[in-house]
This record gives structure tokens, C-alpha cells and sequence, in this order.
């Protein structure tokens, strides 16, 4: 019997992250050179309604009924079968890998989902819509996050650049002239929620402080759209610069951040700024073509465990 399999890229917000969870938009681009792929390999001799999950890079293989219902994975199989009516699904395997580093800011929880809900709505037959992938993936979202504002599963759904503002039909982005970003990882696993949960406090006990750096975000945000439109990348520096200011305000950087984004500059980035949740995970630079492979060099050099460099287009 065949396979069906399924990829689904990474992403990387380039301006707004945090204020959108408050309403405020944001941009993400998806990062193709990491991809999380979903293979469902059909069991004929087993029972009907047997359904196991194998994902090697987190040593997980168990039959979904062995899980607890707020897997991520299950949610995702879950999710798939109440979307298009099925109670008892004919036996499978869904094997999950990821290239996508995991806890990071680019989008891993999310890739793994829109590809694991594409890959058994094509084992049962079944079409499922942009729109409605996005949405199934938004619900196993809400298990990582607590409160997502669904630009992760919204960009890598579509697979193109978007401009995000939460509950608001997607745009498309159109980038006039391709820019390159240097992505850097500082290495360090920080689970967003804990971020955008202790924001939420922050928030609430200071509306009046918060309120305006999220308003600045979006207003950041807004002239990097008409930036990426017009094909002035030079003019994204100063702003993700800016951006990066007012996250540290926000309480979401930490020195490991701070630190490579300064080092990022120093080394000829037209602009840098932490990308994702915060507090560790990923930074990213804007650059000049010429210059990304300095940029990414001093990166390494610095502390930086990785580094991806892509052209955004
Ligand atoms: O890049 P990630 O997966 O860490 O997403 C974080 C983006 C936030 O704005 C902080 C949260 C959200 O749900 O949008």
C-alpha cells in the first residue's frame, strides 16, 4: 500500500511578535531550508481504529490510545477524524521528522501539525482546505501555547509571507525586492508560553506601560509592510532595531539575545532583532547579500549554535 506524506516548512517572524497576541500585526516569512514531513503508512493487518505514532527526534512510538488526549499529536490525528467525520479510521502509522529546531521560535509545534493533519486527510481521502488546516492546527496550537495568536500555523499553512493581524482573514505579502536574513540560535530552549504567559501578568498589572510599546510594535510593523512592497530592505534595519528595543522593554530578551544582536550589527547587518517568543530561541539579522556570510560567521563566533541564512523572495 502506499505512503502519503505531507512537509511543512519552518518560519521566522520578522516584526510584531508579542503585540500581535494583543492585536497588533505581524510579519512571518516561511523558512524552507528546515522542514517538518508526516508519513502515514497504512496497516492493513491490524485492527481498524489502531493508530500509532512514531517520532523519532522526541523517541516517541505509541499507539494514540496509550496517549493522553492533550498530545499534541493525538490532538492533531484528533482533530483530523472530527473534521471530516470519521469515528473509526482504517489502521495506520504516522511517522513524524523534523528538521526544525524545536523550542526555538521557528514554528516546529506547527509544522509538525499542518503536516501530520495533511498527510491523514490524504490517507482517509479527504481534501481539507488551506483555511481548514489552519484552523485544525490552530487548535493543537492552543495546547503548546495557552493563548497563540495563530500566525505559526497561518504562515506555514499558506507558505508564503504574511501580514497577520489575529482573527483577520490572512494577507499576502509582496515582496517587491528579495532581502536576506541571517537567523541565529542562541541555543537556549525557551517554551513560549512561558513568555507570552508572564507578559499577560505584566500586562494586566500595567496596562499603561504596556499598551504603548505594543502600539509602536504595530506601527513598526506597518512601515516594514510598505518596506518589503516597495522593495526598500535597507529600511528594514533600523526598524527591526527599533523592534528589538521594544521587546527588551517588554521584559522577552535576555543577555544571550542582546548580545548576538549586537554582534550582528557590529559585523555589518543592516538591523537585528530576537525573533519568536524570547528569552532564548532564535535572533535574526537583516543584511546585504554580500555581507550574510560575515554576519552568520561572527554569529558562530560568538555563541550562535547554528545559523540559517535565507533569502526572503
Ligand atoms: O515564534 P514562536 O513560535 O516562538 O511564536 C511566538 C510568537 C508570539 O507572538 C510570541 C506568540 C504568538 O502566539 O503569536
Amino acid at each position: 500500500m502506499p505512503a502519503f506524506s505531507a512537509t511543512a516548512p519552518g518560519k521566522i517572524i520578522l516584526f510584531g511578535e508579542h503585540a500581535v497576541v494583543y492585536g497588533r500585526p505581524a510579519i512571518a516569512v516561511p523558512v524552507d531550508k528546515v522542514r517538518a514531513r508526516a508519513t502515514v503508512i497504512p496497516e492493513p493487518r491490524a485492527a481498524s481504529g489502531s493508530v500509532r505514532i512514531q517520532a523519532v527526534d522526541i523517541g516517541l512510538d505509541q499507539l494514540i490510545s496509550e496517549l493522553p488526549a492533550d498530545n499534541p499529536l493525538a490532538a492533531a490525528v484528533h482533530a483530523v477524524f472530527r473534521a471530516v467525520g470519521i469515528q473509526r479510521s482504517p489502521a495506520f502509522t504516522l511517522r513524524i521528522s523534523s528538521t526544525i529546531p524545536q523550542a526555538a521560535g521557528m514554528g516546529s509545534g506547527a509544522a509538525v501539525s499542518v503536516a501530520a493533519i495533511r498527510a491523514v486527510a490524504a490517507f482517509l481521502g479527504r481534501l481539507l482546505t488551506d483555511e481548514q488546516v489552519s484552523d485544525l492546527a490552530y487548535e493543537v496550537e492552543k495546547l503548546y501555547h495557552g493563548t497563540p495568536s495563530g500566525i505559526d500555523n497561518t504562515v506555514i499553512t499558506h507558505n508564503m509571507p504574511i501580514y497577520y493581524v489575529r482573527s483577520q482573514p490572512i494577507q499576502l505579502l509582496q515582496v517587491r525586492q528579495s532581502f536576506w536574513l541571517v537567523i541565529g540560535d542562541t541555543g537556549i530552549k525557551s517554551p513560549t508560553s512561558i513568555a507570552v504567559g508572564e507578559l499577560r501578568q505584566a500586562w494586566q498589572a500595567s496596562p499603561l506601560i504596556y499598551e504603548p510599546l505594543f502600539d509602536r510594535v504595530g506601527e513598526i510593523t506597518q512601515l516594514a509592510r510598505r518596506s518589503i512592497e516597495n522593495g526598500e530592505s535597507r529600511d528594514l534595519g533600523p526598524l527591526m532595531d527599533e523592534n528589538h528595543t521594544l521587546l527588551q522593554q517588554m521584559g522577552v530578551s535576555s543577555p544571550e539575545l542582546d548580545r548576538l544582536c549586537q554582534v550582528a550589527r557590529q559585523a555589518g547587518a543592516l538591523g537585528a532583532k530576537l525573533s519568536g517568543g524570547g528569552r532564548g530561541g532564535n535572533m535574526i539579522a537583516v543584511a546585504a547579500e554580500e555581507n550574510a556570510p560575515q554576519v552568520a560567521q561572527a554569529l558562530r563566533a560568538e555563541s550562535a549554535v547554528r545559523t540559517i541564512t535565507v533569502r526572503i523572495k
